[in-house]
C-alpha cells in the first residue's frame, strides 16, 4: 500500500518519477505528489488528490526543474485522500522533503514531543511526523541528512519504506526501510528507487533489494552506500532482475485484468517450467527436495494468506491432504498472528502471497518462525520481503500482476500447490503411480485447456448483459471447487461491488436458500466429479424456489444443461485440476460484469494490491 519512487542522475526527474507512480499506482491511488530538487537546491513539490492522471495535469503548467526528486502514490491510513495529506511532506522550515509507505504506530506520542517544542503540523499523516522529527534531531544533534534519518528512525515504531531529501544536500537521496519494501536500482551514473522493481526496469535491470533496518545513501556521482541502523556499512549485494517492460503494458487489452486473464495459458507454462517434464510423472521442486527430511517427519501444516491467497489455501488443503497425507490446517494470517496459535516444530508453515508484502502474512511468518516451524513461502514477486523471510519456497513465476483483482496469480498459486502436494508425497511416499501420472499428465496440458477455456470470453461477456445491474449474486461449490465459489464471489465483488457470496452448496439448505427468489442469480460451480449428483439436486433446489442458475459444467452435460438458465462448458478435467479451469469463466463474469457497470476494474474503489498494513 503506497507507492515510492526516487530519481537522481543527470536527466529531467519528473518523467521518470511520474511513469514510475503509474507503475505503482496499484498500490493505492487516492492522492499523489512528486519533489524535483534542482541543483541549487530548489524544491518543486506538487501535490493532487486522486489518480496519478490528475497530478499530471496539474503539472502540466508547473516549474518541473531538477534531476534529483521523489514521488508518492497514496492509500489512505491516516487522515483522508485530500491535497494537503498527500505526500511529500516537508519539515517546518522546507528544506527536508519525505515520502513513506507504512505506518508509524507511535505517531502520537512523537507528535505531541515535538508540539512541545513549538512545532505544528499541517496534515492529520504519521508521515509528516517522521519528517518534522528528522529535521528537529537534524538541528538539534547539528548534524547531515543521513545521520538525522538515522537518529529519527530510533525513535519510530511501526513500518516505513521512506526516500528523503535535502534542499542543503541537493545531491543526495536518503532511503531506508522496516517492513516495506525498497528496491534500488543502479544504473550508470544514475540511481532509482521504488516500491518494486516496476518502474525500474526500463532504466537498468541492476537492483538492490534493502534489508530491514538499512539506510542507502545515494549521491550523484558516488557509488551507493548502505549503512546499518548502528551506522555500520553493509553488503550491497546487486541482482539482475528477469522482468521485461512488456510485461508492465496492457498490451492492446482495455485493462490490465483482462489481459492478466487472457495471459494464463503462458504463465502457467512459465509457472510449471522446469518442474515437470515433457513425460513421467515426477515433480521436480527444488525447495522441497532440498529440505526433503522436513516435509518426511511433518506431522501437520499450517496454511497461513489473506484473500485469494487464501482460497487458494484452501484448495491447496485438499490437494496435499490427498497427495501427501499430512493433516492441513487454513489460517487467515490476520487471525493467526493475533491467536496464540499452537505451532511446534513439527509443523511446517505455508504462506502464500502474490506480492510477498502482505502485512499480516509477514507477521504470522514471523510468529511461526518464533515456535520453531518451518515456514514454505508461495509468491509471486522475485525478491519481497516474504520470499526472503521463508526457509524455502516456490515462486508461482506468473509475472507482474497489476489489476487489483487478482488472477493469473491465483491459478499459479493453485498449479504450485498442486505440484507441492505431489512432491511431498512424492518424499512421503504416499502417492500412487497412477493418480500421481494422471494428474501430472493435467497439469502438463493445462495451458491448452485454459485456452480452450478462454474461447468462452464472447458467450461470457453476451451473458453479462443480463445480470449487470442486479445487486447479489450466490456462488455454490462444492469439494475442491468450495473454495472456487468463495473465489468467484470475491472476484465480483471487488470489482462490481455487487454482493456476493460463496458456499459450500450442500450448506445452502442450512440458511442462505431463504434467500433465493427471481431475483437472486446463483453461479453453481457444478462440473462432473463424485458429487455430480448431489450437486444437481442442489441446483433443482434453487429451481424449486424460482432461482436463476449459471451452471459451469463439463462439456457435454446434458442434465444440467436442461434445467440450469445458462451453462458455461469447461473441458473435462480430473477434479483435483478443475479449480484452476473453473476460475477463468468466473473471472471473466466478474470482469464483464464490472465493465458494463462503469467500474474501473484495474483500480476498484478503496482496494490497493499490496496490503502492507493491518
Ligand atoms: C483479491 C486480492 C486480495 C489479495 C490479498 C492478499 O483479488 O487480490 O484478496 O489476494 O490482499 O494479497 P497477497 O497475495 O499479495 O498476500
Amino acid at each position: 500500500m503506497c507507492g515510492i519512487v526516487g530519481y537522481i542522475g543527470s536527466r529531467p526527474a519528473y518523467e521518470i518519477l511520474i511513469k514510475g507512480l503509474h507503475r505503482l499506482e496499484y498500490r493505492g491511488y487516492d492522492s499523489a505528489g512528486v519533489a524535483m530538487l534542482t541543483d541549487d537546491g530548489r524544491l518543486n513539490i506538487y501535490k493532487s488528490h486522486g489518480k496519478v492522471a490528475d497530478l499530471e495535469n496539474f503539472c502540466n503548467a508547473q516549474d518541473l526543474d531538477g534531476c534529483a526528486g521523489i514521488a508518492h502514490t497514496r492509500w489512505a491510513t491516516h487522515g483522508e485522500p485530500n491535497d494537503i495529506n498527500a505526500h511529500p511532506h516537508l519539515s517546518r522550515s522546507g528544506r527536508i522533503a519525505l515520502v513513506h509507505n507504512g505506518t508509524i504506530e507511535n505517531y502520537t506520542v512523537l507528535k505531541e514531543a515535538l508540539e512541545q517544542q513549538g512545532y505544528e503540523f499541517k496534515s492529520e499523516t504519521d508521515t509528516e511526523v517522521l519528517v518534522q522529527l528528522i529535521e528537529y534531531v537534524m538541528l538539534t544533534n547539528g548534524c547531515q541528512l543521513v545521520d538525522a534519518v538515522r537518529e529519527a528512525l530510533h525513535q519510530v515504531i511501526g513500518a516505513y519504506a521512506i526516500a528523503v531529501v535535502d534542499t542543503q544536500e541537493p545531491d543526495t537521496i536518503v532511503a531506508a526501510r522496516k517492513s516495506s519494501p525498497l528496491v534500488i536500482g543502479v544504473g550508470d551514473g544514475e540511481t532509482f528507487l521504488a516500491s518494486d522493481a516496476t518502474p525500474i526496469v526500463e532504466y537498468t535491470d541492476k537492483v538492490v533489494y534493502l534489508n530491514d533496518g538499512e539506510i542507502a545513501i545515494i549521491t550523484r556521482g558516488k557509488p551507493l552506500k548502505i549503512i546499518t541502523a548502528d551506522n555500520e556499512s553493509a553488503e550491497i549485494d546487486i541482482q539482475t532482475l528477469k522482468m521485461s517492460v512488456s510485461q508492465l503494458e496492457k498490451g492492446g487489452f482495455p485493462h490490465f485484468m483482462l489481459k492478466e486473464i487472457f495471459e494464463q495459458p503462458r504463465t502457467i507454462r512459465d509457472c510449471v517450467r522446469g518442474r515437470i517434464g515433457n513425460s513421467g510423472s515426477r515433480v521436480t521442486l527444488s525447495g522441497v527436495i532440498e529440505h526433503a527430511d522436513v516435509f518426511r517427519r511433518a506431522k501437520r501444516i499450517i496454511i497461513v494468506a489473506c484473500g485469494t491467497s487464501w482460497h487458494a489455501g484452501l484448495i491447496g488443503k485438499r490437494l496435499i491432504e490427498e497427495y501427501a497425507r499430512i493433516p492441513v490446517v487454513v489460517e487467515y494470517a490476520s487471525e493467526f498472528r493475533y491467536s496464540n496459535p499452537i505451532v511446534t516444530p513439527d509443523d511446517v508453515v505455508i504462506a502464500i502471497s502474490q506480492s510477498g508484502e502482505t502485512a499480516d502474512t509477514l507477521a504470522a511468518i514471523k510468529l511461526a518462525k518464533e515456535r520453531g516451524a518451518f515456514v514454505y513461502g508461495v509468491c509471486n514477486v522475485v525478491g519481497s520481503s516474504i520470499a526472503r523471510a521463508t526457509d524455502s519456497g516456490t515462486y508461482i513465476h506468473v509475472g507482474p500482476e497489476i489489476g487489483v483483482a487478482s488472477t493469473k496469480a491465483f491459478t499459479g498459486q493453485v498449479t504450485v500447490l498442486t505440484m507441492f502436494a505431489l512432491a511431498v508425497g512424492q518424499v512421503r511416499d504416499t502417492l500412487d503411480r497412477e493418480v500421481a501420472a494422471k494428474v501430472v499428465c493435467s497439469i502438463r496440458k493445462l495451458p491448452e485447456l485454459i485456452k480452450q477455456t478462454l474461447k468462452l470470453n464472447d458467450k461470457i461477456e453476451k451473458l453479462s448483459d443480463t445480470y449487470t445491474y442486479v445487486h447479489n449474486f450466490l456462488y455454490l461449490g462444492r469439494g475442491y471447487n468450495f473454495p472456487s465459489a468463495l473465489e468467484g464471489a470475491l472476484k465480483l465483488k471487488e470489482i462490481s461491488y455487487i454482493h456476493a457470496e460463496g458456499y459450500p452448496a450442500a450448506e445452502m439448505k442450512h440458511g442462505p436458500i431463504a434467500l433465493i427468489d427471481h431475483e437472486l442469480p446463483t453461479v453453481v460451480i457444478a462440473p462432473k466429479d463424485d458429487l455430480h449428483e448431489k450437486i444437481i439436486s442442489n441446483i433443482q433446489q434453487v429451481k424449486a424456489r424460482g432461482g436463476s442458475v449459471i451452471a459451469v459444467v463439463t462439456k457435454g452435460d446434458t442434465t444440467i444443461a436442461e434445467i440450469a438458465d445458462h451453462i458455461i462448458e469447461i473441458p473435462d478435467v480430473p477434479e483435483s485440476i478443475s479449480p484452476v479451469i473453473v476460475s477463468i469463466p468466473l473471472q471473466l463474469l466478474a470482469y464483464h460484469i464490472a465493465v458494463k457497470k462503469g467500474c474501473n476494474v484495474d483500480m476498484p474503489r478503496n482496494l490497493a494490491k499490496s496490503v502492507t498494513v493491518e
